[in-house]
């Protein structure tokens, strides 16, 4: 059972959440969180959790000296940071390429010359999109088929993960996860961007026809399946994470709307994303057969409700990044 861990990108919004699992959870277990702060990082998201559980180091995962530093003395990496969303990808990719892949191979190679197990955190986005229709969802053997410079440098940087696994054998497992809601997301995704319009008094925005299908699942039930992964996985495999939450985006608005207050035609039709996936779907029987996980959140209009709460209760969290993500958005017609 590993006592000492790093998790990079814990100040983000599914890292510091498998931060604050892992402290309520695993009082044996120290944290190393190791964090660039970006845009995206906030370290009020693990504050106030105690000091001798959770230690904050400032830096990058490109940076290798950092990480012959940090990593000797650890039982494991749980990698989370990443640049993580879609639109932000296409207009500007160079980022992704640098933390996504390159930062991987960094963190890759700190295993291999330590000696430390790694838990890579993906997406199911590697396996590009389904047909609406289609009965199909993704599994372990779905090929990969990424559409956008997000997705592409996820799957590329899995890919570096079992090269070197195979090769070096470095002690790693993949999961690969679905659309995560929950507290401390980032205002720039789609639900939180939604609230917080609603809150601003702006009207909610909606890409395309509204009928792209996301397979949603709270960001506690992801915490734990990784824990499972970390601690009962087998070394070299690939899990995918997810809570058949299938959902079309105009529903999900629209339960938004409701439970604000808002009638339900109160949102704009804006522009789409550029190579829009249309559905994700994942079928999670690998991990809950072989490792027993199983969802908690599976009411998803009362995760939504606490959800909300959440984000009307945390304004000073949110509120200095709204301006400026708004008019980005607005630059592109969105
Ligand atoms: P996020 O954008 O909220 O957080 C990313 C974190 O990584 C931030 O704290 C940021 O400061 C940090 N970071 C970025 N570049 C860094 C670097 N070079 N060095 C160190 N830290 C750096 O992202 P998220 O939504 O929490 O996603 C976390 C991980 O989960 C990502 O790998 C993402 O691909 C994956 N994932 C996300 C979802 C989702 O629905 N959000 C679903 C499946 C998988
Ligand atoms: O599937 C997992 C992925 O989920 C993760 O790998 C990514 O890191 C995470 O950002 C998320 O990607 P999506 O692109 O699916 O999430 P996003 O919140 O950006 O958008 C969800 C859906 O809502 C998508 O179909 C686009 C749409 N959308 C988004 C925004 C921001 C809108 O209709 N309006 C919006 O304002």
């Amino acid at each position: 059972m590993p006592t000492n861990i790093i998790v990079t990108g814990g100040c983000g919004f599914i890292g510091s959440n498998f931060v604050h699992h892992v402290v309520n959870e695993h009082p044996d277990v120290h944290v190393t969180v190791l964090d660039k702060l970006t845009y995206a990082g906030n370290p009020d998201n693990i504050a106030g959790l105690p000091a001798d559980r959770v230690e904050l180091v400032v830096g990058d995962i490109c940076d290798a000296e950092l990480l012959d530093r940090i990593v000797p003395g650890h039982d494991a990496i749980v990698h989370y940071a990443a640049e993580s969303h879609n639109d932000n990808s296409i207009n500007d990719p160079s980022p992704f390429l640098k933390t996504n892949v390159e930062g991987t191979y960094q963190l890759l190679e700190a295993c291999r010359r330590h000696d430390v197990r790694l838990h890579h955190i993906s997406t199911d986005e590697v396996y590009g999109d389904l047909a609406l229709d289609d009965p199909a969802r993704f599994t372990e053997e779905t090929p990969y088929h990424p559409s956008s410079p997000y997705s592409s440098t996820k799957a590329s940087s899995d890919m570096l993960v079992r090269a070197w696994a195979r090769t070096f054998g470095v002690r790693a497992t993949i999961s690969n996860c679905s659309n995560n809601y929950g507290p401390y997301q980032h205002i720039e995704k789609f639900i939180p961007r939604q609230i917080t319009n609603i809150i601003c008094g702006i009207r909610p925005k909606l890409y395309g026809d509204g009928k792209n299908v996301r397979d949603w699942i709270h960001t506690e039930d992801h915490s734990r399946a990784v824990w499972d992964i970390l601690t009962k996985g087998r070394v070299g495999e690939t899990y995918l994470i997810g809570a058949d939450g299938e959902l079309d985006n105009i529903t999900v608005l629209r339960a938004i709307l409701e439970r604000m207050g808002q009638p339900a035609d109160a949102f704009d039709w804006v522009r789409d994303r550029p190579g829009h996936d249309r559905r994700y779907a994942i079928d999670s029987t690998k991990l809950r057969t072989e490792l027993g996980w199983q969802p908690i959140h599976t009411d998803f209009a009362e995760g939504l409700d606490q959800t909300i709460a959440w984000y009307r209760d945390n304004e000073d969290w949110w509120r200095p990044a709204k301006e400026a993500t708004e008019a980005k958005y607005a630059a592109k017609g969105q």
